[in-house]
């Protein structure tokens, strides 16, 4: 069977290759891919524009396509799976109106408030006079977010007034993020541990994945810039039994009942990003999709069938389905581009001396395959994943691996799963 997995990220190079070591997939396609994608054993590139619905139907129909996987974002909200589905292709995802749990943070705050999810106190507006009524009233540091899809870089976090004005003239004077800045939202600033929680879920059926922890800010020791993510470790101990079975309680089951009651049941990876603070857990967003890096730790440790797990959830089977997992850690560690999260450098040769061997993997993001020599194409370039009998073996393995690519301006964040010796 032929397999297509939208999006050109780390994540869907780790979605593609692990559809591809299913013996029943004969070949996965993936649009519009990457240089990793490009070589990689039984995987293909496309280059179908991603809003362009009708040529990627017409494509899995002509190629006979039995599962679609969308990896990012922008494609679930702007509707691709209820297209797809709508024309009988088999699609792993939410629907647009689903997806609002991440296209719309207005949206997804009202529905935290609608059933009794734990979230940041906050306020929304609708135009700039109002929020800056509000600036008067609340204590700081707060936390400033333009409502809709801004490609991670949306929240701003703000010391003082001033600069909380200043992200208000950002968003509503200067056009900042275009119309996903048409409203705000202004929250109460948490403090605690940030912990991703991921799962595949059907309508009320839900299969947690294994823990994970991303390193979101651009610096180690968590300073600087906020990122898409430097880096992922899995299973993160901080999410222990207890606290995993919160979440699903106060977090996951609400939702997925709040979905069905709003007439939107959810298919797809479902993520809550959270902050814990003394064993206290509050839902900082939802995610309507894998997170990245977490895919590429997450994968490597998942033994069975993505595919399988994928059917049975579109199939509403998940209740019968079992996923296995190996004991062993893994760790990512993202390599990215000088700049890197803002203005970053573009077109520069890679070199890689040794990969994929020992539990190791190079998942590519940011790359293009050109004349056979591979260039960097994105602020996140690879994510340097590797299993390890316990954290410590798996970090190491994956600095190892960082150590072997090499390219003009790329840096790393050294500290990496240190989190998780705490
Ligand atoms: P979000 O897209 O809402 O998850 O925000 C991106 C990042 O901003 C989060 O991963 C946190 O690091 C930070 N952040 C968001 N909301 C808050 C908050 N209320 N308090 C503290 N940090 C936050
Ligand atoms: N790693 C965070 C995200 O995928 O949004």
């Amino acid at each position: 069977m032929n397999i297509l997995v939208i999006g050109s990220g780390g994540r869907e190079h780790a979605l593609a290759w692990k559809a591809a070591q299913d013996h029943a997939v004969s070949e996965v396609f993936v649009c519009p891919g990457n240089a990793g994608t490009a070589l990689e054993n039984k995987l293909s590139n496309i280059s179908i524009n991603i809003s362009d619905f009708e040529a990627i139907k017409d494509f899995c129909i002509e190629k006979k396509v039995v599962l679609v996987i969308v990896g990012p974002e922008q494609p679930l909200v702007d509707g691709l799976v209820d297209y797809l589905q709508n024309s009988n292709i088999q699609t792993f995802g939410p629907s647009s109106a689903a997806a609002q749990l991440e296209g719309s943070k207005t949206f997804s705050k009202d529905f935290f408030v609608k059933y009794g999810i734990p979230t940041a106190n906050y306020a929304t507006f609708n135009n700039f006079e109002s929020a800056k009524d509000h600036l008067e009233k609340i204590p700081y540091p707060t936390v400033v977010k333009a409502d809709g899809l801004a490609a991670g870089k949306g929240v701003i976090i703000c010391q003082t007034q001033k600069e909380a004005l200043q992200a208000l003239i950002s968003i509503f004077k200067d056009n900042a993020f275009g119309v996903a800045g048409a409203s705000v939202v202004i929250e109460e600033f948490l403090i605690g541990e940030e912990a991703s929680f991921i799962a595949v879920v059907s309508k009320d059926k839900i299969i947690p994945l294994a823990t994970s922890q991303d390193h979101k800010a651009v610096g180690d020791g968590d300073v600087g810039l906020n990122t898409g993510g430097m880096g992922a470790y899995s299973p993160a101990p901080i999410v222990d039994k207890r606290l995993h079975k919160k979440i699903i309680d106060e977090v996951m089951q609400p939702t997925m009942q709040g979905l069905i009651n709003e007439g939107s049941p959810y298919l797809g990876f479902l993520y809550a990003g959270l902050m814990i603070n003394d064993g206290e857990l509050k839902v900082l967003e939802f995610n309507c999709r894998f997170g990245d890096p977490e895919t590429q730790p997450i994968l490597l440790r998942l033994k069975s069938s993505l595919v399988e797990l994928c059917k049975a959830a579109i199939d509403d089977e998940l209740d019968n389905h079992k996923i296995e997992w190996t004991k062993q850690h893994a760790c990512g560690v993202v390599i990215a581009s000088a700049g890197y999260p803002e203005n970053y450098t573009k077109n520069n040769e890679v070199s890689i001396q040794a990969t994929d061997i020992d539990g190791t993997k190079l998942f590519h993001a940011g790359t293009k395959l050109d004349q056979d020599k591979i260039y960097t194409s994105g602020g996140r370039v690879f994510c340097a994943t590797a299993l390890g009998d316990d954290l410590k073996e798996a970090q190491q393995k994956a600095y190892n691996l960082v150590e072997s690519v090499d390219f003009e301006g790329a840096f790393f964040r050294k500290d990496i799963g240190n989190k998780g010796f705490k």
